[in-house]
């Protein structure tokens, strides 16, 4: 009988499901006699008594012998992501509630991957994308606080923070998935965004959607020092995004907001 701590413990250091079966293709974890046996792709990378007082040092020892990830991928993971999404959530612009724009698109494609049917793990994944989509605004938020011609300087520099932020996330190898989102989010659907003017279902999928949900909430709050802008309702948002759809957004992905919005927090439109 396979050890399901053992397999547990694989799946959450690799994020890799194991088929827990003796196979000559993928990655397989099944007992012979009283030894547990990894396979990877026919090739058996590690066979070892089933003592669970050896799991973790067998996962660390085999990872290197594999290729895979290392076991501690995780939570250096974590520890980047969090840092960077400290720091630009102190930059930004709070709201009445303590909320920031990070914060409000990051819940909103939250939940909407729910609506769209995503699993849990997959919801809380777009969480993530959405907290770090600006993070290369960070260098730019400061132009704008400290520099004598900030304003200038911003509208510069504003279609640089997607290619800053997959600078920043190309640091370590953890972050490297979420650099395409910070890159392509504010690419349009008719290929006319930027930074590299990609077109359609060129765009990644977390970008499109964090392309609606940004707009919508740009719209609908103070966001930056654009004090100018007047604030939409909700409503009047909603409408835009539908006026916009296929030009600026996934007119698929945009319908399917406007009903959540409608349903989730009863916006007539
Ligand atoms: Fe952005
Ligand atoms: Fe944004």
């Amino acid at each position: 009988m396979l050890p399901e701590e053992f397999i547990k413990m694989f799946k959450d250091t690799f994020n890799i499901e194991p088929i827990c079966e003796d196979k000559d293709d993928g990655m397989c974890i099944f007992k012979r006699d009283d030894e547990i046996v990894i396979k990877q792709n026919g090739r058996i990378i590690a066979q070892f008594e089933d003592n669970e007082e050896d799991y973790a040092t067998v996962l660390q020892y085999y990872a290197k012998k594999a290729g895979l990830i290392t076991p501690h991928a995780k939570e250096i993971e974590t520890l980047l992501r969090s840092l960077f999404v400290n720091i630009i959530i102190l930059t930004e612009v709070e709201d009445k509630n303590g909320f920031s724009h990070s914060q409000r698109v990051a819940k909103l494609a939250e939940d909407f991957a729910r609506c769209l049917g995503w699993s849990e793990e997959e919801a809380v994944e777009m969480r993530n994308h959405a907290l770090l989509h600006d993070v290369g605004k960070i260098a730019i938020e400061q132009l704008m606080l400290y520099s004598p011609t900030r304003l200038r300087v911003l509208e510069l520099h504003y279609q640089d923070h997607p290619t800053m932020g997959a600078i920043y996330l190309s640091i370590n190898e953890s972050l490297w998935k979420y650099i395409p989102t910070a890159r392509n989010h504010h690419e349009r659907w008719d290929g006319k965004g930027f930074p590299e003017g990609l077109k359609g279902e060129e765009i990644p999928l977390y970008a499109r959607i964090i392309a609606i949900i940004d707009y919508y909430d740009e719209v609908t709050n103070f966001v930056s020092a654009d004090w100018d802008s007047e604030i939409k309702t909700p409503s009047q948002a909603l409408n835009e995004i539908r006026m916009l759809s296929g030009k600026f957004f996934d007119p698929q992905l945009a319908d399917k907001f406007i009903d959540f919005m409608v349903n989730a927090y009863g916006i007539k439109i």
